[in-house]
């Protein structure tokens, strides 16, 4: 790790260098900052009025216009603290609030570099470079004293900056309106957008320029309602923007702790994004004490598709890791008793009758309503099947009692997380488990009802604890309780936190659905092994996904750390088998090759034992791909269209290679360089000629041919198809 002051190479004043630390005012306006490479730069000012602003160039081309940085305020100018006396506290737009976003000075700043390779826990590679150059900038706000830091790390691959709120000045307890920061883009990119709902990221993509948002959003989105819907909370993050320079720019965040998710407004003339806070139960967005700071804010620039999936600057920006022992910590390949609830031929509850409270059902007089999928021998089944293919785990979903009454009936006291169903042997189905090498993999669907989740967490982990589970899928469907409250507000952000730094001291891996997109957090903490928080594979039963989505999916939601897709599907009609009218919009081969595409260490092969029994030499390929990477190459790649990627397993040191397209059919030559000396067996798991993911989705072949890494592969990928590769070492 190296660490150095570069005062006068980094910080280029109009007119003057400063290397200050000290706060005393200083008469300069500029300040720039360029990336290890040069090929950033950024420029920080203050205007006339005393707005902050900052800009953004890539070899001289703009990126960001000034933008303008900082925060509406609740009180007043004159109050020290917020006055907290009315028992009804009002709502934030008749509250009185001022401005923390003009009338400031600098007081000095501070300048350094950085440059680390750290090791994570798990990942896309085995080690990963941490390089920046940083600026600090410290502010007065003129008028009321008040302190306010703004730190700038600028790395080859973007620029990161986060908002610090320092002790010791007149701000001690504050509350937050609004965060101001805008992100005035250069041009009218090109965005793949989500709608900005603080509580579901489970959309299909819009692409469309940022000019025409706005139209698109209320021609597609949300009827009637789409106008206020679109002015009160904009586009998700992580969004990925293409210009017509060929740059390609994204905006996230990273670190998202003890605060709001952000959301962006667009203002389509001026392409300017402008950050929007999901708001608690009282319209408010955050409840701050100095010190303190907000996450960072991550403006990513490739010069290609590729070079923007090979960023790291999410997880750069985060914390080390904060779990001393990770012994416990491991990636997971599972399967689970699951797609045939989610498909409509199981259930989760075990009768049809709500239970008036948790318990008052007499299960043992009642018989179940026929369709409970988690009983004894369904479980065994699968148990048997995964230990008998080299699996990790199995999920159980609706093992326990609570599932009569559970999402949108706002009810508080819907599950307990540890009484199981009548038929769900708790003890055998583990021991049976551990006795063929596997493990269960806890279900905790808390129904939203969050207080009672965290009243019943230790007890949960604990029983986890007793009976050898080491991993929990938990989820969040339906309104949060307390009511008001938003799945991406600070309140739940803390929930999220609170859920993983729990679990950690019970060594309980988790995978939380429906939860706060991921911000890189898993650096800090790696028991944080999945998350859902997007359109999963569900959605192919809920009336399909159009096949672009996972071309997409890369660019975004993965930005911030690993998806719980669920991917492995084999058999697309669903009619057939469960009476469902859904069909899976994707080829066996685009399954196959999401176990490359969508990086994650936790990996189901979702679909059951009888699909996968009719097609056992595509499953090969599932059972032989690893989950965790010592190297990964982006080979090509453009969102909405196709991504292609390479990876060499840790351990092992084999690779493999994955390619799914949208639903356009396409044909790539792959150069094998990324192999090392020596000649391989490469197993091509491609689509059938006549493939299709509308017509004839489960027309494969699997060839094997003899390569090297002088050779290039020609591979094919049908409409909504994709390609896996295995590469063997010959002997
Ligand atoms: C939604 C989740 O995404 C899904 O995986 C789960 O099975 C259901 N909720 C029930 O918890
Ligand atoms: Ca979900």
């Amino acid at each position: 790790m190296k660490k150095s002051c570069l005062a006068s190479a980094l910080l280029l004043l109009a007119g003057l260098v400063s290397c200050n630390s000290a706060r005393e005012a200083v008469t300069v306006e500029t300040y720039s900052l360029s990336s290890p490479d040069g090929t950033l730069q950024m420029e920080f000012t203050l205007d006339d009025e005393g707005v902050a602003r900052y800009s953004l160039t890539a070899d001289g081309t703009p990126i960001l216009n000034p933008g303008r940085l900082g925060f509406e305020l609740r009180g007043t100018v004159k109050a020290r603290e917020i006055d907290f006396d009315d028992p009804a506290l009002p709502k934030s737009d008749s509250s009185p609030c001022y401005f923390f976003d003009r009338d400031f000075v600098v007081t000095g700043t501070d300048t350094c570099s950085f440059d680390e390779t750290w090791s994570p826990v798990w990942g896309e590679e085995s080690s990963i470079r941490n390089h920046y150059n940083e600026l600090l900038v410290h502010l007065v706000q003129k008028e009321t004293s008040r302190l306010l830091d703004i730190r700038f790390r600028l790395f080859d691959d973007g620029l990161g900056f986060r908002y610090e709120f320092p002790q010791g000045g007149d701000l001690v307890y504050f509350v937050i309106k609004e965060e101001l920061t805008e992100f005035a883009m250069a041009s009218d990119y090109t965005a793949w957008w989500i709608p900005g709902d603080f509580d579901s990221q489970e959309y299909e993509y819009e692409v469309c320029r940022l000019s025409e948002i706005e139209a698109n959003f209320m021609n597609n989105m949300r009827g009637n309602d789409s106008q206020t819907f679109f002015s009160k909370s904009g586009v998700q993050t992580s969004l990925q923007m293409k210009g017509d320079e060929g740059y390609y720019v994204n905006i996230h965040e990273a670190a998202l702790v003890d605060y709001p998710c952000m959301h962006l407004l667009v203002d389509g003339k001026t392409h300017t994004l402008r950050s929007f806070l999901t708001p608690d139960a009282q319209g408010w967005k955050g409840y701050m004490q100095t010190p303190c700071n907000t996450p960072w804010r991550t403006v990513q620039v490739a010069r290609s598709a590729t070079q923007q999936l090979a960023s790291r600057l999410v997880l750069n920006l985060n914390e080390p890791c904060a779990i001393e022992d990770v012994s416990w910590i491991h990636p997971v390949k599972y399967m689970g008793v699951w797609w045939e609830m989610i498909a409509g031929a199981g259930s989760w509850s075990y009768t049809d009758v709500p239970s008036v409270k948790l318990g008052s059902i007499d299960y043992s007089q009642s018989e179940p309503h026929g369709r409970h999928s988690a009983n004894n021998d369904n479980v065994r089944k699968y148990i048997d099947f995964a230990a008998e293919h080299g699996f990790d785990a199995v999920l159980v979903e609706g093992w326990n009692i609570g599932w009569e009454d559970w999402a949108n009936c706002s009810k508080d006291y819907v599950f307990d997380f540890v009484t199981p169903y009548p038929d769900f042997d708790i003890d055998a189905l583990n021991a049976y488990a551990h006795s063929k090498g596997l493990r269960l993999v806890m279900h905790h669907e808390t129904s939203s009802s969050v207080r009672n989740y965290e009243r019943h967490l230790e007890k949960a982990y604990s029983l986890m604890n007793e009976y050898g589970y080491d991993a929990v899928k938990s989820g969040y469907v339906g309104d949060i309780l307390p009511r008001g409250e938003h799945h991406y507000g600070q309140w739940m952000v803390n929930h999220y936190l609170y859920a993983v730094t729990e679990a950690a001291r019970h060594h309980v891996m988790v995978n939380a659905h429906e939860a706060v997109r991921p911000t890189g957090l898993c650096r800090t903490y790696p028991n944080l092994i999945g998350n859902e928080s997007a359109m999963g594979t569900e959605y192919q039963a809920f009336g399909g996904i159009q096949p672009k989505h996972t071309t997409i999916l890369p660019f975004t939601r993965l930005n911030g750390g690993p998806m719980d897709y669920t991917p492995g599907i084999f058999e697309q009609n669903l009619k057939e088998w469960c009476g469902n009218d859904s069909h899976v919009n994707a080829t066996i081969a685009n399954q196959l090759g999401l176990y490359v595409t969508m990086y994650s260490p936790l990996q189901m092969a979702a679909d059951t034992p009888e699909h996968y029994s009719r097609f056992m030499d595509a499953f090969q390929f599932i059972k032989d791909v690893a989950v965790d990477w010592e190297e990964s190459r982006y080979l090509c790649a453009e969102p909405g269209d196709y991504v292609i990627i390479a990876r060499k397993a840790k351990g092992t040191g084999e690779w493999f290679c994955g390619g799914v397209t949208d639903e356009n059919a396409r044909e790539f030559d792959i150069p094998l360089g990324f192999l090392p000396e020596g000649t391989f067996t490469a197993k091509v798991y491609a689509d059938a000629p006549d493939a299709h993911y509308l017509t004839n989705p489960q027309a494969y072949s699997i060839t094997e041919q003899t390569v090297s890494s002088a050779d290039s592969l020609h591979v094919r990928m049908a409409p909504g198809g994709g390609f896996a590769i295995s590469f063997e070492a010959c002997k």
